[in-house]
């Protein structure tokens, strides 16, 4: 019998993407999620691309008796990716409360429902925004977590506490997967990043620049300490990223020696302005973007990349996408949501001018 994995927020963009990869690995994946960022049509989408259906169930985590019985249901459950969670930087600045309980509340839940049915694996979500801006680049693991910029960055770095403090007091292992900026799609264009409204991210919003859904894309800033003023990020494919979870999961359920709690980069390495972004995007997908320099966005870094080495030597893991592949995947989805092969999946973004 196949390993059953949950995985939380599992129609969300990086969590579909990781059922899609387990699901070619041979596990069996449930998802839970409350849909409050995303649509069940996603589970459709990922019987599309692997021919099987995984588990579907609305929960939010944030409901600890819901939460609890759905575990006891499903007692089986080997193993966790937890996802589920708010990730918009900006909202969380003026609503960090909404951030803290969801965020928060949903980790401990799922940590005591875990405990119920002695699941003792867990690969949690968190970002390269506890590093803030770091001293040295590439960053590395060990890099000072630093005081974070946003209610959401802080919601990740108490995040990795709570998950630390209990695996260090429990039979929970572990391991915190830090992503630098994930982008582009799955080469089916089945599944990609489906933000509601005016998108915070720079690619999803360079992709409907380009299909003229937006006009202009504004670069916050041109006066950064790098090659051609614009802000350096280390953007990872969504695929490349997703298998890391497998990889991640393997580690805790196989026989290598590990500790009962670990924390890996998953980037690239290698840093691009976000000029080189949409440089790139027009000239491998044959199209302009509009744009012009607008005022620096607050709370953004100047320049963050990854030190990849624990990843690849530790983890036993690498990237295999350029940004080239990212961002033509990323336009291929774009095309296909607004050609309306996925039914209307498209309005599902809603209010999108
Ligand atoms: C941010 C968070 C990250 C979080 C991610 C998900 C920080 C430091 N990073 O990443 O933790 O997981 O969001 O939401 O808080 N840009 C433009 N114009 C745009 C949009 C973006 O110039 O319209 C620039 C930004 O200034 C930045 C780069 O593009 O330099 C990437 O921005 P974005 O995609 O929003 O990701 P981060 O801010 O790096």
């Amino acid at each position: 019998m196949s390993k059953k994995i949950l995985v939380t927020g599992g129609v969300g963009y990086i969590g579909s993407h990781t059922v899609v990869e387990l699901q070619q690995s041979g596990y069996q994946v449930l998802i839970v999620d409350n849909l409050s960022n995303s649509t069940e049509k996603i589970v459709d989408q990922i019987e599309k691309i692997t021919g099987t259906r995984p588990g579907f169930t609305k929960l939010d985590l944030g409901d600890r008796t819901e939460t609890l019985a759905y575990f006891k249901k499903h007692s089986d459950i080997s193993g966790v990716i937890h996802f589920a969670a708010y990730k918009a930087v900006g909202e969380s600045t003026t609503v960090p409360l909404k951030y803290y309980h969801n965020n928060l509340f949903s980790l401990i839940n799922l940590l005591e429902a875990m405990d119920e049915i002695q699941c003792n694996s867990l690969v949690f979500s968190s970002s390269c925004t506890v590093y803030g801006q770091p001293e040295e680049l590439p960053v590395s693991e060990s890099a000072p977590v630093q005081k974070a910029l946003s209610p959401y960055g802080n919601t990740k770095q108490i995040s990795e506490e709570i998950i630390y403090d209990h695996s260090q007091t429990s039979a929970l292992e572990a391991i915190s997967l830090r992503y630098f900026n994930p982008i582009g799609a799955h080469e089916s264009a089945l599944i990609g990043e489906l933000p509601l409204g005016v998108p915070n991210n720079l690619v999803p919003f360079i992709t409907q620049t380009a299909m003229g859904k937006r006009e202009m894309l504004k670069i916050w800033g041109d006066d950064y300490n790098t090659i051609d003023g614009t802000a350096i990020r280390d953007y990872i494919h969504v695929v490349d990223l997703a298998k890391a979870h497998v990889v991640a999961l393997e580690r805790m359920h196989g026989d290598k020696k590990h500790q009962r709690y670990e924390v890996f980069n998953l980037g690239t390495g290698e840093g691009s302005t976000v000029l080189d972004v949409i440089l790139t995007f027009q000239s491998v997908n044959g199209v302009k973007i509009n744009y012009q320099v607008a005022e620096r966005r607050p709370g953004d870094v100047e320049k963050v990349w990854a030190d990849t080495r624990k990843a690849n030597e530790v983890l036993g893991w690498k990237t295999e996408l350029g940004l080239d592949v990212m961002l033509k995947s990323a336009w291929e989805w774009e095309k296909k949501l607004n050609e309306g092969i996925l039914g209307d999946l498209d309005k599902f973004r809603g209010n999108i001018r």
